[in-house]
């Protein structure tokens, strides 16, 4: 059964470790990291931007494949299905379809505007006992075709999305979806605890979780950082192992070709990354 973020992000944040959202794309994803999750003994968020949203046939597709997988893998650990970057329509489509959790992004309007929407939403995820996730300032990169440069949140905003009652609040520190520049700054760790001293216990997330560094992870985990979002580095694991297995012929070795073959190595990659992430976000066994 799927489950509200709410209980295992407070746990994560009050044992200063984090839960993993991965993105998922297709079946192959999402088998991945359930197993994984169910492997180590982790709770797990399963990420749907909006454009996967689509691809996978819309929000009712996804729910009955990840409904569907939980009983038929056996899972025992708690699962959050949540929309990432979500629009105001998108939430309320992924709310009616079945997710337990939705992001709301309203980082792009004005701060009224996005402390009026965020209350809208709260009101309706509390009715119905699910997690919502709100944004100040805008995270960088490529996110579905739209590149923003990656904003330093104003944690006095913050402190007024917090305060509406959000399970948890993405902030701008310095991050960018996808792969960083060489030219990085790096994340903004004055800017983080700031944010954490104002917002108190509210769970911290922190987007583009590909590429950085392992030390700025700890120490954005013991910062008050308690979700962690991670995508691009599951397609770059995906993507190099099903090359490495086309470019050895294997698709032409035998029944090489068959897709349950062709694409088992791009999935093992993903399920080796999905282990990374969950030992160093400190997750493991914490189901
Ligand atoms: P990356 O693709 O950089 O890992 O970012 C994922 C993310 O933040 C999804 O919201």
């Amino acid at each position: 059964m799927l489950v509200s973020a709410k209980e295992m992000l407070n746990k994560a944040k009050a044992g200063k470790y984090a839960v993993g959202q991965f993105n998922i794309n297709n079946l192959e994803w999402t088998k991945a990291i359930l197993q994984t999750a169910e492997e180590l003994k982790s709770p797990v968020i399963l990420g749907v931007s909006e454009g996967a949203g689509k691809y996978m046939c819309g929000y009712t597709t996804i729910v009955g494949m990840v409904n569907g997988m939980i009983n038929e893998l056996g899972i025992t650990v708690p699962v959050a299905l949540h929309l990432d970057h979500g629009s105001y329509e998108g939430a309320l489509k992924c709310i009616e379809a079945g997710f337990s959790s939705v992001m709301f992004d309203g980082s792009h309007y004005p701060i009224e505007e996005n402390i009026a929407k965020t209350k809208e939403l709260v009101a309706i995820c509390e009715e119905k006992g699910l997690s919502l996730e709100a944004e100040v300032g805008a995270i960088g990169g490529e996110e579905d075709g739209v590149i923003g440069s990656g904003e330093v949140a104003d944690p006095n905003e913050c402190k007024m999305i917090a305060d509406l009652g959000v399970t948890m609040l993405a902030a701008g520190i310095g991050n960018i979806h996808g792969k960083y520049p060489a030219n990085w700054a790096g994340l903004s760790f004055d800017t983080l605890d700031d944010i954490q001293k104002l917002t108190g216990t509210m769970p911290l997330v922190l987007h583009g979780g590909t590429g950085i560094p392992a030390d700025m992870i700890k120490k954005a985990i013991s910062l008050g950082v308690s979700k962690i979002n991670v995508n691009t580095e599951c397609q770059l694991a995906f993507a190099e192992a099903t090359r490495k297995y086309i470019e050895a012929g294997k698709d032409l070795e035998g029944k090489g070709f068959d897709p349950r073959k062709l694409l088992a190595d791009g999935t093992a990659a993903i399920k080796a990354t999905v282990k990374e992430k969950m030992e160093l976000f400190g997750s493991v066994g914490k189901a």
